[in-house]
């Protein structure tokens, strides 16, 4: 904490909320985006079977996450779908998934005709906790999906170690993190196979896309078969081999990937740097804990900037800080509302026309993750990515408005108690 906390009220309390401060704004691009995408388009490869545009880019982006092979489909759902039917996964197999992620993390699992079974994160690092990992393996376990949650790699030598125990697959779901390293190493080729999402919101992005990354030439061969209508690499154009459908990522998504990518070091690097010191900051306040990054992480990609307030230690309920914060024009959101267990989808087990008669032996309703439950309902909350890459000056902006907060926490307990659906103080 800075010696002197800033004196001014709340602006909560005065009732004068400020102007959302000036973040960056994303996506970021420039000329040279601008260019390549009129090069790719003038080329006309986006009219024929395939181009050189994403070739480039799968080769590149493999490569810098250490993967001899990279094959770029439509989003980061399918990669993952993709992954999982390429490893070999059947009907009625398990797959455990972190409770705490995005629902695609789990839906690719159903899609893939398989059943998820959620297991607890850390509470301090939000990634997939190894022991909770390993009590969710039954003999029907077949895979895991670790999630480098927020962009901080998750516990590898673990997973991988109980994974090696009982013969799983493990699929890196690096929706999060691109380019960020764990103990040297780039993920997204430390398990079997590794999945990135290039949707409009993630650290690269071209609108929509996604890569599936590994260093295993079957596995790759997979792949490639399944994202592109079941042909093999050796086979006619006309002549399908298995049941797939067209997931390639197209010319023009693959041209912008390849400027978007010559960003991706040094925008990593930014977040990197501007998420430690904020963390820094905010970790002196009693009660407010930022992802706790570990001895294992070589490089944070910060494609959210989380945190948990600790109500009894910090004085103030979740909704009542994240409300003063909108105030201070520092607003950001509290997180996944539900853990996935909880999502209508599970609980009803709507899995449409995916056959999983094996879910009829799972109740999600009897689910029960601690530490997902109380960041969801309780204590969560982020920034999300395009805030770090701004200055450090803006990472004092937002540590000044918690300051304060916390400084005129009693104040804002007897406001929060007036209001007339007083969120809890
Ligand atoms: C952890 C995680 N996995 C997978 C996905 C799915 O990616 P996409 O939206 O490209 O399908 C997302 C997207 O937000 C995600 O956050």
């Amino acid at each position: 904490m800075k010696a002197s906390l800033p004196s001014r009220p709340p602006a909560l309390l005065a009732g004068n909320p400020r102007p959302a401060h000036p973040f960056p704004t994303w996506p970021i691009f420039d000329a040279t985006d601008e260019q390549r995408v009129l090069r790719a388009l003038r080329s006309g490869h986006w009219g024929k079977l395939s181009g050189p545009e994403v070739t480039e880019f799968e080769q590149r982006f493999a490569k810098l996450h250490g993967a001899r092979f990279g094959v770029g489909v439509v989003n980061g759902s399918v990669s993952l779908r993709i992954a999982l039917t390429a490893a070999g996964i059947q009907a009625e197999d398990e797959v455990v998934v972190p409770s705490y992620t995005f629902l695609a993390s789990a839906t690719a699992v159903v899609e893939a005709n398989a059943i998820p079974v959620f297991a607890d994160i850390d509470l301090e690092t939000l990634n997939l906790c190894p022991r909770a990992f390993e009590a969710a393996i039954t003999p029907r376990t077949r895979a895991v999906i670790v999630v480098h949650f927020a962009g901080l790699p998750a516990d590898m030598d673990a997973i991988l170690s109980i994974a090696r125990k009982h013969r799983l697959i493990v699929i890196e779901d690096a929706a999060h993190a691109h380019a960020a390293v764990y103990k040297g190493q780039p993920v997204g080729a430390i398990g079997h196979l590794g999945s990135f999402s290039f949707q409009s919101s993630k650290n690269l992005n071209s609108g929509e896309g996604g890569i599936i990354t590994t260093n295993d030439e079957s596995l790759a061969d997979a792949c490639v078969s399944l994202h592109n209508c079941g042909r093999h690499k050796a086979g006619l154009w006309y002549e399908h081999y298995i049941n797939a459908v067209n997931y390639r990522l197209g010319e023009l998504q693959g041209a912008l990937l390849n400027t978007q990518l010559d960003r991706l070091e040094a925008q990593t690097n930014l977040r990197d740097e501007n998420g430690r010191y904020l963390a820094g900051r905010l970790a002196q306040l009693p009660g407010l804990h930022p992802q706790k990054r570990t001895a294992d992480c070589t490089r944070h990609a910060y494609h959210l900037f989380t945190f948990r307030i600790d109500p009894q230690a910090f004085g103030l309920s979740r909704a009542v800080v994240l409300k003063a914060l909108a105030a201070e024009g520092v607003g950001c959101g509290a997180g996944y509302p539900l853990p996935l267990y909880r999502q209508p989808l599970f609980l009803n087990k709507a899995f449409g026309p995916y056959l999983n008669k094996a879910a009829d032996r799972l109740d999600y309703a009897k689910a029960r993750n601690p530490n997902c439950e109380k960041i969801c309902y309780e204590q969560g909350g982020w920034y999300v990515q395009s805030h770090l890459l701004g200055t450090k000056a803006d990472m004092d902006v937002i540590a000044d408005a918690f300051e304060r907060i916390y400084e005129h926490r009693s104040s804002l307990r007897d406001w929060s108690a007036k209001q007339p659906s007083s969120p809890a103080a």
